[in-house]
């Protein structure tokens, strides 16, 4: 596999999938949100997190608030603190009515809380976000890459941009988040981005960076040949 400097993280809330991820050392973390967990049929918020956190400790964990009102917001964050040392709260950038969430990231951050500021999309949010933040607690920032390019841009040059404006906090790190390929890894990388979190579906693609195209050619003529002879194709 080509050298990856980039952390994986992994993106879902299957708790066996998650699992067995941690037993494997096959990532550097985990992230969460509510979609992946509704997903997952995640019933119980506060059961499935300290199931997964009896299981994963020793690398980062993000579980996300679900509030909309900035105050139960941050009742849900302190409540998220309490479960474990190795977890990044994470809330997002704004609530539904657009409000930026700031103050509270301030507040919660100069407690030392660690956070990863969410729902990330413009290099606009990633300075108000920077503003916010400490430089000697761990935060994570997470720019939905995958988002910016589903809208027919490419993520490139702000992602560039986002590591810049994050640079002069030691502990912050940028993420691309929403990944869509395993290209988006060596992007990511080459963007200056300390993480990056990927779906199962990714994870079990990553064995392919940097499989040579000639091998990859015989291999998919390979499985053309297999497809049609168990189809019994004669014509
Ligand atoms: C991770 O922290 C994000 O919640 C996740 O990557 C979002 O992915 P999506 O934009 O594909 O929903």
């Amino acid at each position: 596999m080509k050298d990856l400097t980039i952390k994986i993280f992994a993106d879902g809330a299957n708790k066996d999938d998650m699992i067995a991820a941690s037993r494997s050392k096959s990532v550097d973390g985990f992230t969460t949100n509510p979609s992946l967990m509704r997903k997952a049929g995640v019933a119980d918020y506060e059961k499935f997190a300290k199931e997964v956190l009896a299981e994963i400790k020793d690398v980062f964990i993000s579980f996300e608030v679900f509030s909309d009102e900035i105050d139960q917001m941050e009742r849900e964050a302190r409540k998220i603190a309490s479960w474990g040392k190795n977890i990044h709260v994470k809330i997002p950038v704004q609530n539904t009515k657009g409000i930026f969430t700031g103050p509270l990231i301030k507040k919660l951050h100069a407690e030392g809380i660690p956070l990863n500021i969410t729902a990330i999309l413009t290099v606009e949010q990633v300075k108000n976000v920077a503003s916010c933040l400490r430089g000697d607690v761990p935060s994570i920032v997470s720019v939905f890459a995958g988002r910016v390019a589903d809208t027919g841009v490419d993520p490139i040059s702000a992602m560039k941009e986002c590591a810049k404006i994050l640079k002069p906090l030691p502990k912050c790190e940028l993420l691309w988040a929403s990944s869509r390929e395993v290209l988006n890894i060596i992007q990511a990388q080459d963007c200056g981005c300390h993480i990056i979190t990927v779906t199962n579906d990714i994870i079990k693609k990553l064995s392919m960076l940097g499989k040579d195209l000639n091998e990859l050619s015989l291999d998919t003529v390979k499985t053309f040949f297999e497809d049609s002879t168990k189809s019994g194709f004669k014509i």
